[in-house]
């Protein structure tokens, strides 16, 4: 199924939040209109507003009161895009050159910081106390999965536990804050809150390994963004993780970031990932069983088209190829 045949049940609150979006980049300074313009008018898949809407349409679905909220956390997914690409140094995004190639590292690091605060301010204008707190929250936890990254760089020793805790923290914490906040403002009954957030998590863990997974096999056309970026910043995910417990022999491996500057070892590594299938396979295996576990609650949902559609996403998540 397509991105918009899932999007279905909410597809013209979707063009509500575009306009809202719209609305954002309309600030009287042109140098920072065209920037608003340029990172969140580009075309993101836009999952996480996706989410708090259909977490919100089985219940006291309030258009005026998600609107704000489904706005925010695709602008605070971006400005974590826009610092992601400034720390990673990444010269391509959605398919065209990256703010921090185009006007500098500089701008991209205050546009981010713009953009987290205009996040902060359409989720103060809910005027929920309880979705305010978990957007700071979720602020935090996601700069200490990125630190914890970047602090990590290198480190081939890296633990499982501790790659899915910074996927937990960079990734599935803002899925948590899109369902939570989608739920509560539509006054979702506390359980139904907390089977959401079960699914979501585990879906932004799914769509975490998926990520990695196609930073090895997918290509910069198909993605929008570098391939094989993650390895070349010194980032160790899964797959190389598991080329690492499997063939602790293969000399790539024995060699990866002895020499940083060596791309040649890197390049021979993703080489061997893209050409082990049991590798993987075995990544996508793990990737399944988190929407397994995001999906198996849901039938406890009401019954309507929206419970629908999350489970296709958690089906479409691990399809993906960009
Ligand atoms: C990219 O997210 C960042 C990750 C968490 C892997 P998306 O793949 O949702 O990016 P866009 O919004 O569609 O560009
Ligand atoms: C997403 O992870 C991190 C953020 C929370 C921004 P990645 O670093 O894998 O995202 P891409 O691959 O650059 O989109
Ligand atoms: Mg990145
Ligand atoms: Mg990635």
């Amino acid at each position: 199924m397509e991105l918009s045949e899932i999007y279905a049940p909410v597809q013209g609150d979707l063009d509500k939040i575009e306009d809202c979006l719209k609305s954002v980049c309309k600030v009287d300074f042109p140098h920072l209109a065209k920037l608003l313009d340029y990172s969140l008018r580009s075309v993101g898949k836009r999952i996480r507003p996706i989410l708090t809407l259909l977490s919100g349409k089985s219940y006291d679905y309030n258009l005026e009161r998600l609107l704000p909220m489904a706005t925010a956390v695709e602008i605070l997914h971006t400005a974590t895009l826009v610092h992601d690409d400034a720390v990673d140094k990444s010269s391509v995004r959605r398919g065209r050159a990256t703010v921090n190639s185009l006007w500098g590292e500089e701008q991209a690091i205050l546009l981010g910081d713009y953009l987290f605060a205009e996040a902060g301010s359409l989720t103060a204008s809910t005027g929920n106390l309880r979705t305010i707190k978990l957007f700071s929250e979720t602020l935090k936890i996601i700069s200490w999965g990125e630190i914890s990254q970047a602090l990590n760089a290198y480190n081939v020793k890296l633990k499982r536990e501790e790659y899915f805790d910074r996927m937990a923290k960079k990734t599935a914490a803002l899925f948590v804050l899109s369902t939570e906040s989608g739920a509560v403002l539509s006054g979702a009954p506390e359980p139904c809150v907390q089977l959401l957030n079960e699914y979501s998590y585990n879906l932004g863990l799914a769509f975490q390994v998926v990520d990695d997974i196609l930073d090895y096999v997918g290509t910069e056309k198909e993605l929008g963004k570098p391939a094989g970026a993650d390895l070349m910043q010194g980032t160790f995910t899964l797959p190389a993780m598991l080329l690492r417990e499997r063939y602790p022999q293969e000399p790539a491996v024995k060699d990866l970031f002895k020499n940083k500057d060596s791309q040649a070892d890197i390049k021979k590594v993703i080489e061997v990932v893209r050409n082990s299938p049991d590798i993987t396979d075995e990544c996508y295996r793990i990737a399944n069983d988190f929407c397994a576990k995001a999906c198996r609650n849901l039938n406890q949902l009401p019954d309507k088209p929206a419970r629908k559609s999350l489970l296709e996403l958690a089906d479409y998540v691990v399809r993906r190829k960009k």
